[in-house]
């Protein structure tokens, strides 16, 4: 089996390409290196394009017919919700427009599976502890509004051109699988209180006043190496022959609020932090927590690991970057 890993060289694309070049696939890794690393494709074919030019449409079919791939996993996206309240615009063209060079090049090269980065910022702010795909979304940002119109373009590229996509909504991805892999962006929790520590600061909570049992933002982690697992089992799905849905969550159904993952972070680096308490965030719900339910039943895919296996794996990621002979982070 052959799969173009679109955004392959980034965080979570990475892990996906390593764990379909451990189980013998073929991976055509196509990426423009952003934000992504040249050394995270290490052992798959490398293609450097930025699927948002107009060529790119033509390039990647010519690729997906000459590779003969059978699947397309499609992660090449900007994902920093501030940045697309400041240039949405950015957001409509590169999000929304490289996905639709994607989806025309298989339609074009006559490739059916495709499975998509989709996210939990689909929901919006939902008023329900448990977060289940029946939920009508209602984005309340750009960055979120892409990731459902890429929802949309999937189900009309199924329409016409008989495609079978899965989108799969993450929740928070946190962790690495291997150090090298690791998330080299600092917008996540986990890496946000890591620099912090690094920089000698307290890391800041942003509100302790919330509906919660400690007051702060309750949000469910995923573990990066579980969330790999899933868009394998998205692909051996879209390679099946039932198919009942098309949109999963991904997450554990287990909520940690800000303060514990703090605390989990003070265990794996043995040491205490007592974090600065800020105001709220616009726009952040006091508690968001996946349904696990239907990629349980119908992918057979569940997490296995918990808060404390995904913090250990970013601190011990951390702390072999910044060992003095450290090569982890290669300049692209
Ligand atoms: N990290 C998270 O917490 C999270 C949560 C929900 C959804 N997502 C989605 O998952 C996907 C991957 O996220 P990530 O955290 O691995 O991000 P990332 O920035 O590490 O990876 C994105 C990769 O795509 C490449 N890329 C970006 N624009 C491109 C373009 N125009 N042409 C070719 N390559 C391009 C980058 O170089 C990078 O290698 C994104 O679509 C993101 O929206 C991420």
């Amino acid at each position: 089996m052959t799969t173009l890993v679109i955004g392959g060289a980034g965080y979570i694309g990475s892990h996906v390409v390593r764990l379909l070049l451990e189980q013998g696939e073929r991976v055509i890794v196509v990426d423009d290196l952003s934000t992504g690393l040249r050394s995270r494709a290490e052992g798959a074919e490398l293609l450097e394009l930025d699927v948002t030019r107009p060529e790119a449409r033509e390039v990647l079919a010519e690729s997906l017919r000459s590779s003969g791939a059978d699947s397309v996993i499609h992660f090449a996206a900007h994902k920093q919700v501030g940045e697309s309240v400041e240039n949405p615009e950015m957001y409509w063209h590169d999000n929304i427009g490289g996905l639709a060079n994607v989806l025309s090049a298989c339609a074009s090269a006559e490739v059916r599976d495709v499975v998509f980065s989709s996210s939990a910022a689909v929901y919006g702010v939902p008023d329900v502890d448990l977060v289940t795909e029946d939920l009508t979304p209602r984005p309340i940002n750009p960055y979120g509004a892409t990731k459902y119109v890429g929802e949309w373009m999937l189900a009309d590229a199924e329409r016409a051109h008989g495609m079978r996509t899965v989108a799969l909504r993450y929740f928070n991805v946190a962790g690495a699988g291997w150090p090298e892999l690791a998330d080299t962006a600092v917008m996540n929790l986990v890496p946000i209180v890591l620099d912090a520590l690094e920089q000698g600061r307290a890391p800041v909570v942003f509100g302790d006043d919330y509906d919660t049992p400690d007051g702060t933002g309750i949000r469910d982690y995923v573990h990066v190496l579980d969330l790999a697992h899933a868009h394998l089992a998205a692909l051996d799905y879209l390679r099946g022959e039932e198919r009942p849905h098309r949109v999963f969550n991904v997450g554990t159904g287990e909520g940690s609020s800000v303060l514990e993952v703090i605390d989990a972070i003070a265990r794996a680096r043995g040491i205490e932090i007592t974090p600065e308490i800020g105001a709220r965030r616009p726009g952040d719900p006091a508690r968001l927590i996946c349904s696990g339910d239907r990629i349980a039943q119908t992918l057979g895919w569940k997490s296995e690991h918990g808060l404390d296996d995904i913090v250990r794996s970013a601190v011990e990621a951390r702390a072999a970057a910044l060992a003095p002979d450290a090569d982890a982070y290669p300049e692209g």
